[in-house]
């Protein structure tokens, strides 16, 4: 079959919500930029152009492209950015996957407004192994910046939002708002209302607001039902800085799918998603016919998130006039690890004959990640300290030049193989807040994994400074989230727990506050391959790695060659 073609056109543009326009950076003028719609074993090309003043790159998150990691995206670790007035064709293929993906800028924190959806259809003639829906629709949820008092969006001083962030010593003034497909909901205040808001944004609270009416219409997402019917809503997390509860009042959802991989179906009130996910759910229109929000607010585990805004969307009854005024659901509490925990344990691989979970039994290498927050003298900071974040207490520093090119052209001094397979120093890691063990080491230190090899990852949350959830996300890769739990991991004991059978495969998984989770996966992807916190704030701080996958033996286990279109450094 001929290949899928899609053009990008970066450009910035002015959009307006709550009440303001703003020029934004955009993919062809949309917010949220346009649905990528695959079939399983299509390839698509997908050029970008970018006609803005900003560099660019595009990252096809949980797209696993076998041996072709120039088409991966993140700037600076498989390519470089595409410059104002140049192009790049992302030619992509897509092999047993389906579901739901999104694709977003991976480079500083564009990708606050450059984002989208990706859809890929099953095969032809494969069905879904869930009842067929009657209709489908994508939700997109997401903060947007739109600072109090200033008024204006944060696109012209991105990097200012990203200094701001860790020279102050605090998280920066993140966002106004969350959206839900780039609308914040009715709850949100306009005009007057937001001045009021503003003065005290951190005071407001779900759900203390007055129902705006039909006024915000345009500012709202609403979705139109039949009574009777079945939806599949394709939910994505796109925030940059918060996991987010969702629920719909007055429905359960049966949760089917997520990122790209199908589930046992199972049903729920509400779920978290982290930044980075994607969770496909089922919702019959089988209640009272009239309107309902749909609700996403941040869960919150740390004092110092004051990102509490809830974003609503209306799910509409067919025929129910606009002046009704919708039904709140409940969310869980804004801090209720708990609700986490047992959520996330309830999601099992689908593990068919057809769908097989082909989880790693044997492991050929064992590594353990702690992930700590800490401070580095900075003399041009306030407080003459700068927070950063590490991995086995390593910052990682961002090179000049793709890694992935590095790699292949065996660049030498761009980076070093010696990230360590366990931290130098052990302690209690989730014991009382730490603050002797700060002194992190910078460096652009990646692991070199052996084609074909299994591997077992423990990431590890500390209380250096404090405890916190972490959504990690691992390109190149699915893995299986095979254990979890809060504490420190013992590896005597907790490796009988682990889930071998139908454990949840997915490329994004949440690293509990103050718990550990271990994933494995099979390294037979070859190249370099990004890992971080999918928590922007925290990637800017450091938190990231890569690993070098070798090659294979095999006339197939080898780095494809680069295209000759690939940006420049
Ligand atoms: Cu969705 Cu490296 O990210």
């Amino acid at each position: 079959a001929a290949p899928k073609k899609y053009q990008f056109d970066i450009q910035v543009k002015n959009v307006s919500r709550l009440c303001h326009a703003k020029p934004i950076v955009t993919v062809n003028g949309m917010f949220p930029g346009p649905t990528v719609y695959v079939r399983e074993g299509d390839r698509v090309l997908i050029r970008v152009t970018n006609h803005a003043q900003y560099n660019i790159s595009i990252h096809w998150h949980g797209l696993k492209q076998f041996r072709n990691g120039w088409v991966d995206g993140p700037a600076y670790i498989t390519q470089c950015p595409i410059k104002t007035g140049n192009s790049y064709t992302y030619d992509l293929k897509v092999t047993g996957q389906r579901g739901t993906l999104w694709w977003h800028a991976h480079i500083l924190w564009l990708r606050a407004t450059v984002y989208g959806a990706i859809v890929i259809m099953p095969k032809e003639g494969t069905p879904f192994p869930f009842p067929r829906p009657n209709s489908e629709v994508n939700l997109l949820l997401v903060a947007i910046i739109l600072r109090c008092g200033v008024g204006e969006w944060w696109n012209n001083d991105v990097e200012k939002i990203e200094k701001q962030g860790s020279k102050l010593g605090v998280p920066p003034n993140m966002s106004d708002a969350h959206t839900i497909n780039g609308k914040p909901g009715p709850l949100f205040p306009c005009s007057e209302k937001r001045k009021k808001y503003c003065q005290n944004s951190i005071k407001i609270n779900f759900p203390s607001h007055r129902f705006a009416g039909k006024s915000l219409r345009s500012d709202t997402f609403v979705m139109e039902v039949e009574q009777g019917k079945t939806y599949l809503l394709r939910i994505i997390n796109a925030a940059l800085n918060d996991e987010l509860f969702f629920a719909i009042a007055g429905h359960n959802m049966t949760v089917v799918e997520i990122d790209a991989v199908y589930t046992k179906p199972f049903t729920t009130q509400a779920l978290i998603i982290t930044p980075g996910q994607t969770t496909n759910v089922l919702v019959r229109a089988d209640q009272v016919p009239r309107r309902y929000f749909m609700a996403a607010r941040p869960f919150i585990d740390v004092p110092l998130a004051i990102d509490n805004k809830t974003a609503t969307a209306i799910l509409q009854y067919k025929g129910v006039p606009n002046t009704v005024r919708p039904i709140l659901p409940k969310l869980p509490a804004p801090n209720d690890t708990a609700f986490v925990m047992s959520y996330n344990k309830r999601l099992r691989s689908l593990n068919s004959p057809q769908f097989p979970a082909n989880v790693p039994l044997k492991v050929d290498r064992r590594l353990f990640y702690t992930i700590g927050l800490g401070k580095n003298p900075c003399p041009t900071c306030q407080n003459g300290t700068q927070i950063i974040a590490s991995l086995n207490n390593i910052t990682f520093v961002m090179p000049q030049t793709g890694l992935l090119q590095a790699h292949y052209f065996k660049l030498k001094g761009v980076f070093s193989t010696d990230f360590p397979d366990r931290p130098t120093i052990t302690f209690n890691y989730t014991g009382a807040p730490l603050t002797a063990n700060l002194g992190t080491s910078l460096g652009t230190r990646l692991s070199k994994i052996a084609f074909n090899s299994t591997v077992e990852l423990v990431l590890q949350d500390t209380n250096l400074l404090t405890v916190e959830s972490h959504p990690f996300h691992l390109h190149g890769y699915n893995f299986f989230v095979v254990g979890t739990g809060i504490g420190n991991f013992n590896s005597s004991k907790d490796p009988a727990k682990f889930n071998l059978v139908d454990p949840p495969e997915r490329n994004t998984i949440g690293v509990p506050t103050g718990g550990w989770t271990a994933i494995r996966f099979r390294a037979d992807n070859p190249g370099v391959w990004f890992m971080h916190c999918h928590l922007e704030l925290h990637t800017s701080w450091g938190l990231k790695m890569a690993f070098v996958v070798e090659n294979g033996k095999g006339a197939d286990q080898s780095v494809l060659p680069p295209p000759k279109d690939l940006p420049p450094c």
